[in-house]
């Protein structure tokens, strides 16, 4: 099987039209000569860029437990419109996944799927109870998907969802984590100061809303930072929202720390302002910041502090989302958004280049999860995503491939369309 992509444009080169050779599933050729398209099924490549696939390192489909928000299936049906190839469930589903049978369960799912790569996350703890360690060892030797790219049958541990909150179980969880080879992804959240459903602040106060103050997060981030210097496990924090976890994160990187960290395009794009309380389309956990966070983010993403952007694609029913501020569930979708909501307020404004968002987007997060995918070059397996960056449209919630039907975007207008998405050579979606 092959395939030869013509006059396409690539990220590093944006004024030069290239051809791309595909064959078995790999990129043979990033400079073929048209001629060399011969003999070969062709796609016309003009107008359009080629990426590497993205890769999300943080989404919920709800599968088992909660089908009727998601499903493997329609998760990964919403990954391919977005242009995502590679996705990490989160483990806080019902049950949670710390079980072999649960592991393969989601296996079974994701290989009756559309091609999209699914790599989901263990618990720390059993059904996230926050007292038992889960049996990583048991966990890592399933053989999965997640083993055929990784070499283990998890790529990393979590207690998504809330934050284990007891230091003791927390450290010892993260020795026998790093001795397992995994690393956690920690959801920074201190239980003691949450209840609250938006930012603690100015918009909070004229909602007459409850707030979570901002340093549920920090003083969460600066623990495991912490924890991770004392047993020298890995830690890559999930959504960071404030200011200060940026200021934290960008301390235990300079002290050479096994350190990363993520942030979401709606921390970016929105904030407490765009809160509404008979809406619960805002409302998602860590709540939206104000303009000194997005500010301390957009630094974060320019200086490296920032690793990757990741969705935390938390969907639930439009019923559920449609309820007032207080009733409705944490959580917003993002797969089929991201690369343009993104691409419109980082590369469009100017903030960053688009080679930096492509490494935010796919390389950085490979290499946080060990895979050597997420770059474009020769030998290299074809999941790749096409994209038109001149192509601008508005954000139609009811087009939605997941089941959610509901976007903190919705209504918006972005730049850089998703118009194809590959993987191993083979086109899973076509606008
Ligand atoms: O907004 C969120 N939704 N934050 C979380 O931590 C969990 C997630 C979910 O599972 O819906
Ligand atoms: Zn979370
Ligand atoms: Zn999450």
């Amino acid at each position: 099987m092959s395939l030869f992509i013509k006059n396409i444009s690539l990220p590093n080169n944006p004024t030069e039209r290239a051809n791309v050779l595909i064959a078995d599933g790999k990129i043979r050729s990033l400079n073929a000569r048209a001629e060399d398209g011969a003999g070969h099924e062709t796609i016309d490549g003009s107008g359009l860029t080629l990426l590497p696939g993205l890769i999300d390192l943080h989404v919920h489909f709800r599968d088992p437990g909660f089908p009727e928000k998601e499903t493997t299936a329609s998760g990964c049906g919403a990954a391919a419109r977005g242009g995502v190839t590679t996705v990490c469930p989160m483990p806080n589903t019902k049950p949670t996944i710390d079980s072999v049978e649960t592991l393969e369960l989601i296996e079974r799912a994701a290989a009756a799927a559309n091609g999209v790569h699914v790599l989901p996350l263990g618990t720390i703890t059993r059904g996230e109870n926050g007292e038992s360690l889960t049996d990583y060892a048991a966990l890592n030797r399933v053989r999965n998907e997640c083993f055929r790219l990784t070499g283990r049958g998890l790529s990393a541990v979590s207690e998504d969802g809330k934050s284990l909150m007891d230091p003791r179980l927390m450290r010892e969880a993260m020795i026998a984590i790093q001795a397992n080879g995994l690393k956690i992804f920690s959801h920074a959240e201190e239980i003691g100061l949450c209840g609250g459903c938006m930012r603690l602040g100015k918009a909070s106060e004229r909602l007459g809303v409850i707030g979570i103050p901002a340093e549920a997060e920090s003083i969460i981030v600066a623990r495991d930072i912490l924890l991770s210097e004392a047993t020298g496990c890995p830690v890559h924090f999930c959504h960071i929202s404030t200011a200060a976890s940026v200021s934290l994160i960008r301390w235990a990187k300079a002290r050479g720390l096994a350190v990363t960290a993520e942030t979401a395009p709606h921390y970016l794009i929105l904030s407490e302002d765009d809160v509404q309380a008979d809406n619960g389309r805002f409302k998602m956990n860590p709540p939206l910041g104000n303009e000194k966070d997005r500010e301390a983010l957009f630094e974060g993403l320019i200086d490296g502090t920032i690793d990757a952007i990741a969705t935390d694609h938390a969907p639930h029913t439009a019923e559920e989302k449609n309820r007032p501020l207080p009733k409705a569930p944490f959580g917003v979708t993002g797969l089929e958004t991201s690369f343009s909501a993104s691409y419109t307020a980082l590369v469009k404004s100017g903030k960053i280049t688009l080679p930096r968002l492509v490494e935010l987007m796919a390389a950085r997060p490979a290499e946080i999860l060990g895979l050597s995918r997420g770059v474009l070059k020769v030998g290299a397996a074809a999941d790749l995503t096409l994209v038109d960056l001149n192509a601008a449209f508005r954000v139609d919630p009811e087009k939605s491939r997941s089941k959610a039907k509901h976007s903190p975007f919705a209504g918006r207008e972005f730049s850089g369309k998703v118009k194809m998405t590959l993987i191993n050579g083979k086109v899973i979606y076509h606008d």
